[in-house]
C-alpha cells in the first residue's frame, strides 16, 4: 500500500520535487500572488506549507478558521504547485499553556521551558496530544480532497528542541512503558543492576525518570529513558497518522529527521521510525566553513536510504546558503548549493527542497537564508535557486530510480549509540558520530559507496562489512554478524565493541565475549590515552593512533600492526583472524585519517570492493541509480576547485546538457553531470 502511495506521488510530481517550507501566513496576500510567480520562475513542484500554522488556524480553543489556508491552497492549486501539507501541531499556540501549564515540557534539571520559542511541549501530555489530534482531524476533513494535496508532513523535526521531558506526567507514562517492557519489578530490578548503589526498586511506583541527580544517573534507566523518549515521540506521530490514514488512506506521510550531526540528532530510533512512514524525509544542513561538510552530509544521505533498505527519501530541508543557529553562519559559495543538491540526489533523494520559500521580515530566522531572499528576484541566491529548478526537471527519469546496492555496509544502531555515549566509561569525550564518521570517511574518500544498516540486516550481499564500536550488541545480532563472516564475508570492527548486553551489562567471558571466536583474541584492559597522547603503530601497517588503546591477548588473530610507543609497546594494536571463509579484522586503537584509510584499502582488497567508478580526479565523486527498467544514471559530482576531464568506461551523455555521446566528460569547479549510456 505504501508502495501505491508512493507511485502516485511520484507521478503527481513527475521529477525531482523541488520546492521548500512555505510560511504565507507571515506575509500580506499581494505577496502570495508575488510567489506563486516566482515559484513557476523557480520550476517549484511542490512546498511544504502550515507547519507553524496552528496559532493561524485556531486561535482559540474550538475556535477553528481557515481562512489563510484556503486561499493558500487554492494559489498552489493554479499554480500547478503541489502541498506537502503540515497537520500544524509542531509549536502550540500560547493559549495552550495559558491554560494547561502542564502541556509545557521540563528539563532533567526540573528547569521548565516556557512558551515564546517552538515545540514547548510534553509529548507523553495527554492534553498536548488529544489537541494535536483534533487540530489534524480539522486539517484532514478540510483539505483532504484539496486538490494540492500530495503528500502529508506530520509534526516537524521530532525531538529537535525536546527529545524529551522529565516531568510528572511524563514520569507516569515512564512506569507504563517499563511495566510494559518489564512485566514485574524484578525483572527491572536485574535489568537495571539495581544491586549497586542501594538502587533497589519496591515497586514501579518507586522509578523517576533520570533527572538530574547527585552523580551518575544508573546506566540501564539512561538508556531506557532513552528508548521510551523516542518511543513517546513516535506515539505522538501515530496518533495524528491514525487521524490521517482514516480520512485519507491513499496520501502518504513522512515527517522530517533531523540533522544527524547536530546534537539532538541520535534522539529518535530511526530504524523503529522508518517503517511507520511511506517514505523517509531529512533536513540537511551542511556547515559551509567545515572542510568535511560533504562527506558528513553524505554520511546523513547513506543512513536516510538504510533506514527503509535502500530507498530513495526526500531532502526535507537545507539552507539555500546560509543559517541561523551557529555562533558564525557562512554563506554556501556560489555554485555550492547546487553540487550538494545534486550530492543528496545521487544519494537517493527524490525531493530537493529548502528552509524556507521566502525569508522571513522578523522572527528568530531573519538571518536565515530563503529561496527568495531579503533582496528579491535580482540576487545570486534566487538566480541559483532557479537554475537549480532547471537542471533538476532536466533529469525526470531520475524519480523512483534506485541507487544501486552498494558492496560496503557500515553498521548502526540507536541503542548502541545511546549506551556508547554513557557518562561512567572509561573515555567518555567519544561520540558515535565521530567514530561512524571515521570510518566511512576514508570510503568515501576512496570514492567506494556504502550502505548504512543495523546489525540484525541481512549482510550476506555485502563484500565488506564495517562495525564501528558496537559496544551494546545483543546476542542475536553477535551471532548475525559471525555468521556473515563464517560464510566468507570480510569485516572490520573497531575497538570497545562486544562489551555490554541491551540492558548496559557486561559481557561476561572476557571481553568481547560475543566476538572472542570471531575475532580470534580477548582485550584484557582499556587503555585510553591522555588528551594530546598518541601512540606509533609499526608493521604491515604504519601510523600513528589517539584517545584509545588496549591490551589486547591473541586466541588464533594474527597481528597486523602493533603499539611502538606507550606502555602497550610490543602488544597487539590491529589484528586479523580467519573465521570459517572469512577473514575478520579489529582495530585497537583510533588510527589517524590515513592510516584509517590504509586499513581500509586493505580489507578492501581482502574483500575485492572496487570504487564507483575508477580513475576519478581528486573530489570527484560518482554515484549510480538505477531505474526499475534497467537504466543506470551515473551521477557525477565535482567537488573541487577546478575544471576537470573525467575518463568513462563506454560513451556516455550528459542528461543535463543533452549533448552527444563521450568518453570523456568535463566538469566545471563545483560542476554536475548525470550520465546514461547512449
Ligand atoms: C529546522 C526547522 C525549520 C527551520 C530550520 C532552520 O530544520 O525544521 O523550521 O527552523 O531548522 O535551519
Amino acid at each position: 500500500m505504501s508502495d501505491e502511495r508512493m507511485e502516485r506521488l511520484r507521478e503527481r510530481i513527475g521529477r525531482i520535487g523541488y520546492g521548500g517550507d512555505y510560511n504565507p501566513e507571515q506575509w500580506p496576500e499581494d505577496v502570495w500572488t508575488d510567489d506563486a510567480r516566482l515559484m513557476r520562475a523557480a520550476g517549484v513542484s511542490m512546498v511544504s506549507v502550515g507547519i507553524f500554522g496552528w496559532a493561524v488556524v485556531e486561535p482559540k480553543p474550538r475556535a477553528f478558521d481557515f481562512t489563510v489556508f484556503d486561499k493558500v491552497l487554492d494559489v498552489l492549486a493554479d499554480a500547478d504547485v503541489s502541498a506537502c501539507l503540515a497537520t500544524m501541531t509542531a509549536s502550540p499556540p500560547p493559549w495552550l499553556a495559558a491554560r494547561h501549564p502542564e502541556t509545557l515540557p521540563t528539563r532533567a534539571d526540573g528547569t521548565r521551558l516556557w512558551p515564546g520559542g517552538r515545540q514547548h511541549y510534553c509529548p507523553s501530555s495527554p492534553i498536548y496530544r488529544d489537541h494535536a489530534v483534533r487540530l489534524v482531524e480539522e486539517v484532514a476533513n478540510r483539505y483532504g480532497d484539496h486538490p494540492s494535496l500530495a503528500l502529508w508532513h506530520i509534526g516537524n523535526e521530532y525531538g529537535c528542541h525536546v527529545a524529551a521531558c522529565y516531568c510528572d506526567v511524563s514520569a507516569a507514562s515512564f512506569r507504563d512503558w517499563l511495566r510494559a517492557r518489564y512485566g514485574d519489578v524484578e525483572t527491572l530490578n536485574d535489568a537495571w543492576s539495581t544491586a549497586f548503589w542501594s538502587q533497589h526498586y519496591a515497586s514501579f511506583d518507586e522509578v523517576q525518570p533520570p533527572r538530574t541527580a547527585p552523580t551518575f544517573p544508573n546506566p540501564a534507566q539512561q538508556l531506557d529513558y532513552a528508548r521510551f523518549s523516542s518511543d513517546e515521540l513516535l506515539d505522538c506521530f501515530r496518533a495524528e497518522k491514525e487521524v490521517l490514514r482514516r480520512r485519507t488512506p491513499d496520501v502518504p506521510v513522512t515527517t522530517n529527521f533531523v540533522p544527524f550531526f547536530e546534537p539532538p540528532g541520535k534522539s529518535l530510533d530511526l530504524f523503529a521510525w522508518a517503517p511507520q512512514l511511506d517514505v523517509v524525509s531529512y533536513d540537511s544542513y551542511p556547515n559551509p566553513h567545515d572542510p568535511e561538510a560533504a562527506v558528513r552530509a553524505a554520511l546523513g544521505y547513506d543512513t536516510m536510504r538504510g533506514l527503509r533498505d535502500g530507498e530513495p527519501w526526500l531532502l526535507l530541508e537545507q539552507a539555500p546558503s546560509a543559517v541561523n543557529w551557529r555562533p558564525v553562519n557562512g554563506p554556501k559559495p556560489p555554485g555550492v548549493m547546487s553540487l550538494w543538491s545534486w550530492q543528496a540526489v545521487a544519494h537517493g533523494a527524490d525531493a530537493v527542497m529548502f528552509f524556507q520559500w521566502r525569508q522571513s521580515r522578523g522572527g528568530a530566522e531573519k538571518f536565515h537564508s530563503a529561496m527568495v531572499p531579503h533582496g528579491g528576484e535580482d540576487t545570486r541566491v534566487f538566480r541559483e535557486v532557479r537554475e537549480l529548478g532547471q537542471s533538476l526537471a532536466a533529469a525526470p527519469a531520475l524519480v523512483g530510480s534506485i541507487p544501486r546496492r552498494a558492496d560496503v555496509a557500515i553498521v548502526l544502531d540507536w541503542s548502541n549509540w545511546w549506551a556508547f555515549e554513557l557518562d561512567s566509561h572509561p573515555c567518555s569525550p567519544e561520540r558515535l558520530i565521530d567514530v561512524l564518521h571515521a570510518h566511512y570517511a576514508p570510503l568515501y574518500d576512496a570514492g567506494v559507496a556504502c550502505d548504512i544498516v543495523p546489525p540484525t540486516a541481512d549482510l550476506s550481499a555485502y563484500r565488506l562489512v564495517v562495525v564501528p564500536n558496537l559496544y551494546l550488541v545483543d546476542q542475536a545480532a553477535a551471532a548475525n554478524i559471525a555468521a556473515y563472516v563464517e560464510g566468507g564475508g570480510t569485516l572490520l570492527m573497531s575497538c570497545f565493541s562486544g562489551i555490554v548486553d541491551g540492558s548496559d551489562r557486561i559481557h561476561l567471558g572476557g571481553y568481547p565475549a560475543p566476538f572472542r571466536q570471531l575475532l580470534g583474541l580477548r582485550v584484557e584492559e582499556f587503555w585510553p590515552l591522555a588528551e594530546g597522547d598518541s601512540v606509533r603503530l609499526v608493521g604491515d601497517l604504519t601510523g600513528d593512533a589517539a584517545t584509545w588503546s588496549e591490551d589486547i591477548r591473541l586466541e588464533g588473530a594474527d597481528v597486523v600492526a602493533s603499539f611502538a610507543t606507550g606502555e602497550l609497546a610490543g602488544g597487539p594494536a590491529v589484528t586479523q583472524h580467519e573465521f570459517g571463509r572469512g577473514t575478520a579484522y579489529y582495530v585497537g586503537t583510533r588510527p589517524d585519517p590515513s592510516t584509517m584509510r590504509r586499513l581500509l584499502d586493505r580489507a578492501r582488497l581482502t574483500a575485492e570492493v572496487d570504487p564507483v567508478l575508477p580513475e576519478l580526479p581528486e573530489q570527484v565523486y560518482a554515484r549510480v541509480r538505477e531505474t526499475p527498467g534497467g537504466v543506470a544514471y551515473t551521477i557525477l559530482l565535482n567537488h573541487g576547485p577546478t575544471e576537470v576531464s573525467v575518463p568513462l568506461p563506454s560513451p556516455m551523455r550528459d542528461a543535463l546538457i543533452d549533448g552527444p555521446p563521450s568518453d570523456a566528460v568535463r566538469l566545471a569547479p563545483r560542476g554536475v553531470a548525470v550520465l546514461v549510456a547512449d
